[in-house]
């Protein structure tokens, strides 16, 4: 799918700042910085823009600030041109719709005791689908598009795999038809095939729906697959942005380039996938 530079972002931040002293934890140490500061991005409509950076760099720090489940102590965030400001702590059910999240453990996500089917019912009338077969209907659907036939609907988590579990956890996100999918390390729990499978999943999905991600991922082997665009982060900042071809090609930031060196030159990185695609490719023309 093409990406509309041109078009109003999807999502904008500028100069944000995020910390945890906030949420209350008395006794906590104060770190010098806060958790994220300064993170200036876009993502654009049907765009895939994938953060990596070690552990504690602050991925997750601004993927909650995008899902509103963490204020923003400086700087602005807008969505589709709005200045979410507006609604001060306060966040519409609608925004709640429109940015949905997945994260790394499908099961401590999805109910142990509740069918999967209602994974996805409860969020459904939570916005306002009330209608039994539109509900049905849509779930089918939610379930069609992941790769679950109507077996896995009436099933229990527990019974599914984890590459199951992470499909349910994909379906429940896009049954609200969201513009943006917060991934949180979402296939880092699951084996390298389940990886590639999932991937190539929500790929096809954004092909289908338009659905914009911020893919947030600590291996940077994985994320060459499926981003349009990197971003590097690096205790609490931004270090570098840039379009995922020229990023792997060019790394400016010696972080960057440190982060590469300790990417296995063997898969995930692709690189023999993308040969055996060539040659798939021009077996195509040539036949
Ligand atoms: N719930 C929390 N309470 C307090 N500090 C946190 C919390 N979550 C993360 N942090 C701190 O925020 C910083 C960024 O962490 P995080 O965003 O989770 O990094 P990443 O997702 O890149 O591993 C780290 O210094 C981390 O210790
Ligand atoms: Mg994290």
């Amino acid at each position: 799918m093409s990406i509309d530079r041109e078009q109003t972002p999807l999502l904008e931040l500028r100069g944000v700042s995020a910390d945890y002293a906030a949420s209350g934890r008395l006794l906590r140490r104060r770190p010098a910085a806060p958790a994220i500061s300064g993170i200036d991005f876009e993502i654009h409509p049907g765009e895939t823009l994938a953060f990596v950076g070690e552990s504690g760099s602050g991925k997750s720090t601004t993927g909650r600030v995008v899902l509103r489940l963490l204020p923003v102590m400086a700087g602005s965030v807008h969505f589709a041109g709005r200045d979410l400001a507006e609604w001060g702590a306060k966040t519409p059910l609608e925004y709640r719709r429109q940015v949905q999240a997945v994260f790394q453990d499908p099961s401590a996500s999805l109910n142990p005791r509740h069918l999967v089917a209602s994974a996805l019912e409860i969020p459904l009338r939570r916005h306002g689908v009330t209608d039994r077969r539109d509900i049905r209907m849509r779930i089918d659907r939610a379930f069609e598009m992941v790769g679950l036939d109507r077996d896995h609907i009436g099933r229990f988590p527990n019974e599914l795999s984890g590459g199951q579990q992470q499909r349910v956890a994909i379906a429940r996100a896009l049954v609200l038809e969201p513009r943006l999918v917060v991934c949180d390390e979402a296939v880092s729990a699951l084996d390298m095939s389940t990886q590639g499978q999932i991937i190539n999943l929500l790929k096809e999905l954004q092909e289908e729906t338009g659905v914009a991600y911020l893919f947030i991922a600590h291996d940077l082997g994985l994320v060459r697959h499926i981003a349009d665009r990197v971003g590097v982060m690096s205790q609490g900042r931004l270090v570098e942005l840039a379009e995922t071809d020229a990023l792997f090609a060019n790394p400016r930031d010696p972080y960057t380039r440190r982060l590469l060196d300790a990417t296995p030159a063997s898969s995930p990185d692709g690189r023999d996938d993308r040969r055996a695609q060539r040659i798939a490719d021009r077996a195509g023309v040539a036949g």
